[in-house]
């Protein structure tokens, strides 16, 4: 990459804009003060790009698994040109080889119920293999909880991805935290985030 990246590239999400502050409230509490953040699913950059910048003191490692997601993450990382955001990665979280074999701490925002469940699977099974000890795993999105949506609009959002995807929905908060329990994760913090999201804090 270079910087005559393209920047029609630079892909935008309108809601990064409005989630990347309350989420940056948390993650400056809860990451370690050194290391390697993997994040998995980047899809535009536009987060790796504001945290990187954030938060100098971690090393920000954006991935995914689509090719103009990855050619975006590249275009907002040229734009920055921050030292410490590395160039993009191809990683699909539902494969177990991932081009990344240790991270001080892994994030995942708004993957779980854009993805079939076998990626949320991978996510684990590889956030059980990098992670050492105390390693922290971040998830962001719509849940539901104990078999309920937590608002409507969740509920109709759940419809919306299932028709767009039959393999896509929003998760079961305990589904999902039992499968993290199965790779050695456990649940440690939920945080209520604005537009009816959580954030979940997932502790090696
Ligand atoms: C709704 S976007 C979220 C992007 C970004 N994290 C955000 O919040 O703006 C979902 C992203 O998940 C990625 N994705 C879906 N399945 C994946 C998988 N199996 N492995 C890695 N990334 C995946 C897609 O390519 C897309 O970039």
């Amino acid at each position: 990459m270079t910087n005559r990246q393209n920047r029609s590239e630079a892909l935008t999400s309108p809601s990064v804009a409005r989630n990347r502050d309350p989420i940056l409230n948390v993650l400056g509490r809860i990451l370690p003060q050194s290391g390697t953040v993997l994040e998995i699913a980047s899809g535009t950059g536009e987060h790796a790009a504001y945290f990187a910048a954030a938060l100098p003191h971690l090393t920000w490692q954006p991935t995914d698994q689509d090719d103009s997601a990855l050619k975006s993450i590249a275009a907002h990382r040229a734009a920055s040109g921050l030292p410490n955001l590395l160039a993009p990665l191809r990683l699909n979280a539902a494969s177990p080889d991932w081009p990344v074999e240790r991270a001080d701490a892994l994030v995942a925002i708004n993957m779980v119920h854009i993805s079939p469940w076998r990626a949320t699977q991978g996510l684990m099974a590889g956030a059980g293999r990098l992670l050492s000890s105390g390693g922290v795993l971040y998830l962001y999105g719509a849940y539901k909880e104990s078999g309920a949506h937590t608002a409507p609009s969740n509920e109709v959002f759940d419809a919306d991805l299932r028709r767009r995807n039959p393999e896509w929905g929003v998760r079961d908060l305990e589904a999902v935290a039992e499968l993290a329990r199965a790779y050695g994760l456990e649940l440690v913090e939920r945080i209520p985030m604005p537009a009816n999201n959580l954030s979940l804090v997932f502790r090696r």
